[in-house]
């Protein structure tokens, strides 16, 4: 079992980042600012956009919080966005994710400015990405895609199942990795809840993508002998031991697979990290586009 250190190949590209920051600041170039939409106080979501900024301060982009309280209106909302859409010193930003229901989110991510949505979700971007049009691709699939790269692991022809077809994760990710790119060429399953013989697909595949929020749902006697796994899921579960209350566990039953799995990604430590150096690579992108 070899273990792809999501945490240790984040910091490389962090620390890339870094470098091409300190280039900018030489040549009098602007800075990279990254702004976050918070709507409401749900911990889950309070944490990632906390880890968004400090990845922020690490790579010296500035950074912008922008929190709202969960009744804001949907009106109030698209207005503080249109004001964020034309501050020039915000070079891309996020709003995260879930919205509080009574907020319409596909039609807040339309007013996003295309050339701000570093988190690639506006229609056009999203189009763009599945017609393999270089834009802003969706953090958490552009970090699968840099763990696999950068752990040389080639996917042309291999199959691969996607388990989940979220906008987010599982629809993007199975785009992608079907395309003719360097980092695609895989022959590619989405499964998802109405799916039958899940475990099958799972034994028949070299590569399982799980995106589907359940812990440690993947056993090992689910998995074929040396495949990958890439596991996205980040479920919180209560733990009285730990000074949190709960600890993050995955889709994947870790203990059970590390006897046949051939490369895994831990959680934590594996895709997370990787999302918010994505997202970062997202934002450079967007402020050096405007140079
Ligand atoms: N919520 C969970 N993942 C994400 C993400 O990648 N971006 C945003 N904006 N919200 C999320």
């Amino acid at each position: 079992m070899k273990i792809i250190d999501g945490k240790k190949i984040s910091n490389e590209v962090l620390d890339e980042i870094k470098v091409l920051v300190g280039h900018r600041v030489k040549n009098n170039l602007k800075i990279p600012h990254l702004a976050a939409v918070l709507v409401g106080d749900e911990g889950p979501s309070q944490t990632y956009v906390n880890s968004k900024i400090k990845a922020c301060k690490r790579v010296g982009f500035q950074s912008s919080l922008f929190k709202f309280d969960k009744s804001i209106s949907e009106n109030k909302l698209i207005n503080e966005i249109q004001k964020i859409n034309i501050n020039d010193n915000i070079d891309g930003f996020i709003v995260q994710l879930p919205l509080p229901v009574k907020i319409n989110q596909e039609k807040i991510l339309n007013k996003v400015n295309p050339d701000k949505d570093v988190d690639g979700f506006h229609p056009l971007n999203y189009g763009k990405m599945a017609l393999g049009i270089e834009t802003f691709l969706p953090a958490t699939p552009a970090g699968i895609i840099e763990l696999i790269q950068r752990s040389n692991i080639d996917l042309k022809s291999k199959k691969c199942l996607v388990i989940g077809r979220s906008q987010i994760v599982g629809r993007p990710i199975s785009i992608l990795l079907s395309q003719n790119k360097i980092f695609g060429n895989a022959t590619v399953t989405v499964a998802h809840s109405k799916s039958d013989n899940l475990k099958e697909l799972c034994l028949d595949s070299d590569v399982i993508i799980s995106a589907i929020g359940i812990p440690e749902f993947i056993k090992g006697e689910m998995i074929k002998t040396g495949s990958t796994i890439i596991d996205v899921g980040i479920s919180r579960v209560n733990d009285n031991s730990s000074v949190k209350g709960y600890k993050i566990i995955g889709d994947v039953d870790f203990k059970s697979v590390s006897d046949k799995v051939g490369y895994i990604t831990p959680v934590p430590g594996g895709v997370g990290p990787m999302t918010i150096a994505m997202l970062l690579k997202n934002t450079l992108k967007a402020c050096s586009l405007k140079d």
